[in-house]
C-alpha cells in the first residue's frame, strides 16, 4: 500500500496555526531536499518520521503525541552525535530560543542518562543523544528550526565534501547572505531602471569602477544593445541583467543560487521583462550549444571555483566567432588580507587559497562565512583565457568595496575583455602550453 505523506497526516491530526506550522516546517524540509522514512519498531504505530538528508539524520518529527486525539507535535534534532551546534554565529535571539529547546534528560531510559555539550557556544549538562527537543513549536520558533535544518545540512555536506559538491555548499552559503542582503544580491531599484531607460546607465563586472560602454564593442550602437544575445554568467541577483535587458538584449542569466535568480526573477516581473533563467552550475558543461552568444558579462564569481580553465573553455565554445567575453577577476590579495583595518596588514593565509587541498583552510572559511573559495594566479586567469583561445583586447584594476583598502591603493580585482576571433577554419590561436 502506497504509504501517505506526512502532510496527510498533519492535516487529518493538527488543526489552526500548529498545523500550518508542521505544514510550514515539512515544506522547508522538502525544498531542502530531504527524504522522510516512517519510523520503526516502537514508533511503527505512531505519526512519526526520521527525516534524512543525503542518508543522514537531520531531525524527527512526532506528529499528534502517543494517541490520536493529541493534537501535539514535536521535532528532535538529529542523534548523530555530531558537534555541529557547538559554535556556529548566531544572533542572540535565535540563541535564546535555541536553549529554551535543549533536550535536557529526564530518564526516559533511551540512554544513559544524558551528556555535557556545548551549544551555540553555551555548555549544558545532561542533555539528550537528541539536543533539541520543541514542542509545539510556534511560527518564530519554527523559523528557528528552519535555521537548524539548515545548519545540519550544511554539516553533512562539510563531511561529504568532495569535489563533486562543494559547489552545492557555496550555492545554500550563497542562499542565506541574498537572504541577509548580501551586497550583490540586492536588485536595482525602480529608478535605475528608469535611469538606465533614459540611456544612464552603468555595469559592474567588479566592485567599484563601472565597465566602460565601448567594452560592448562592437555590439554596441547609439548606446544600446538590441538583439545582442547576452550570457550573464554566475551573474543572478537582479543587479546587471535588468540594465542589458532595458538596452534591448536578449538576455539569458546563468547562476547556481536559488535566491540569486529570485531576484533576477523580482525585478523581470515588477518591470515586465522575459529574461532566461537557468540554474546551472558553471563547473559542468554549460547547458548552451556552441557559438550561440554574442556577449559574455561575467561579473567577480570564479573565487567560488577551484577550475577556472573550464570555463574559460566553456565560455569559448559557447560564444559566437567575434564574439565578446567581459570578466571580473578576483587577483588572489582578498586571500591574503582578510581584515584591511587592521594595520600593519596581516597575512592570513598564504596563497594559493585552496580550501580542498587543504584541511585548515576549509575548516577556516566555512567557520568564516560557510562557503568554500579559492584564490587564483594570473597563470590561471589571464593564462587560462589565452589558453582557451581568446585575445585580451582591454584591462582595468579595481579595488575592494572598503575605505581602508582604497586609501591605501591596494587593487583586488581585475577586469578583462576578451575576443573570441573570427578565423576561418578550426585554427584557435592559443597560449603556448
Ligand atoms: C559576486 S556575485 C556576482 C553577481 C552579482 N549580482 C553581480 O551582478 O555582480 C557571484 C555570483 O556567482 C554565483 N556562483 C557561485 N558559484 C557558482 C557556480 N558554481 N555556478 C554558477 N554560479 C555561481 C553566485 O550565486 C553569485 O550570484
Amino acid at each position: 500500500m502506497l504509504e501517505q505523506r506526512i502532510e496527510t497526516h498533519i492535516n487529518d491530526i493538527l488543526t489552526g496555526d500548529a498545523q500550518k506550522n508542521a505544514l510550514d516546517f515539512v515544506k522547508c524540509l522538502r525544498v531542502s531536499d530531504m527524504t522522510f522514512e516512517r519510523g520503526k519498531g516502537y514508533w511503527e504505530d505512531k505519526h512519526y518520521w526520521m527525516i534524512k538528508y543525503k542518508g543522514e539524520f537531520v531531525c524527527f518529527i512526532l506528529i499528534g503525541g502517543d494517541n490520536e486525539k493529541d493534537e501535539s507535535w514535536t521535532i528532535w534534532s538529529d542523534d548523530s552525535g555530531s558537534n555541529w551546534f557547538e559554535d556556529y554565529p548566531l544572533d542572540e535571539h535565535t540563541k535564546e530560543i535555541i536553549y529554551m529547546n535543549v533536550d535536557l534528560c529526564e530518564n526516559c531510559g533511551g540512554c544513559i542518562g544524558g551528556t555535557s555539550k556545548t551549544i551555540f557556544g553555551k555548555t549544558f549538562d545532561i542533555v539528550c543523544r537528541t539536543a533539541f527537543k520543541f514542542d509545539n513549536p510556534d511560527h518564530e520558533v519554527v523559523e528557528c528550526t528552519k535555521k537548524l535544518v539548515e545548519l545540519r545540512k550544511k554539516d553533512i555536506q562539510k563531511r561529504l565534501c568532495g569535489t563533486d559538491s562543494y559547489t552545492d555548499i557555496n550555492a545554500l552559503a550563497i542562499d542565506e547572505w541574498a537572504d541577509n542582503d548580501w551586497e550583490w544580491s540586492i536588485p536595482i531599484s525602480r529608478e535605475v531602471f528608469a535611469e538606465a531607460k533614459n540611456g544612464n546607465w552603468d555595469v559592474l563586472l567588479t566592485p567599484t569602477k563601472p565597465v566602460p560602454h565601448e567594452w560592448f564593442s562592437p555590439f554596441i550602437h547609439k548606446n544600446r544593445l538590441d538583439g545582442v544575445k547576452l550570457l550573464g554568467l554566475a551573474s543572478g541577483g537582479g543587479q546587471q541583467m535588468p540594465i542589458f535587458t532595458v538596452l534591448g538584449a536578449d538576455c539569458t542569466v546563468l547562476d547556481y543560487s536559488e535566491r540569486q535568480l529570485d531576484r533576477e526573477r523580482e525585478v523581470a516581473e515588477r518591470e515586465g521583462y522575459d529574461i532566461n533563467i537557468v540554474r546551472a552550475d558553471m563547473t559542468k558543461k554549460f547547458p548552451f550549444n556552441n557559438n550561440c552568444f554574442d556577449i559574455i558579462f561575467h561579473p567577480v564569481s570564479n573565487c567560488f571555483i577551484e577550475d577556472v580553465y573550464h570555463v574559460w573553455n566553456e565560455c569559448y565554445r559557447v560564444l559566437k566567432p567575434g564574439g565578446v567575453l567581459l570578466s571580473g577577476l578576483d587577483n588572489g590579495f582578498n586571500f591574503i588580507v582578510e581584515d584591511y583595518t587592521v594595520r600593519p596588514l596581516v597575512i592570513t593565509n598564504k596563497l594559493p587559497y585552496n580550501p580542498l587541498k587543504n584541511p585548515a583552510q576549509l575548516k577556516h572559511t566555512l567557520d568564516e562565512d560557510g562557503s568554500i573559495q579559492f584564490s587564483h594566479t594570473f597563470d590561471e586567469q589571464i593564462g587560462g583565457q589565452l589558453k582557451a583561445g581568446f585575445i585580451i583586447t582591454a584591462a582595468y584594476e579595481d579595488f575592494n568595496n572598503e575605505p581602508d583598502a582604497i586609501a591605501d591603493g591596494i587593487p583586488s580585482f581585475w577586469a578583462t575583455k576578451a575576443v573570441k576571433l573570427q578565423i576561418s577554419g578550426s585554427h584557435k590561436y592559443r597560449a603556448l602550453d
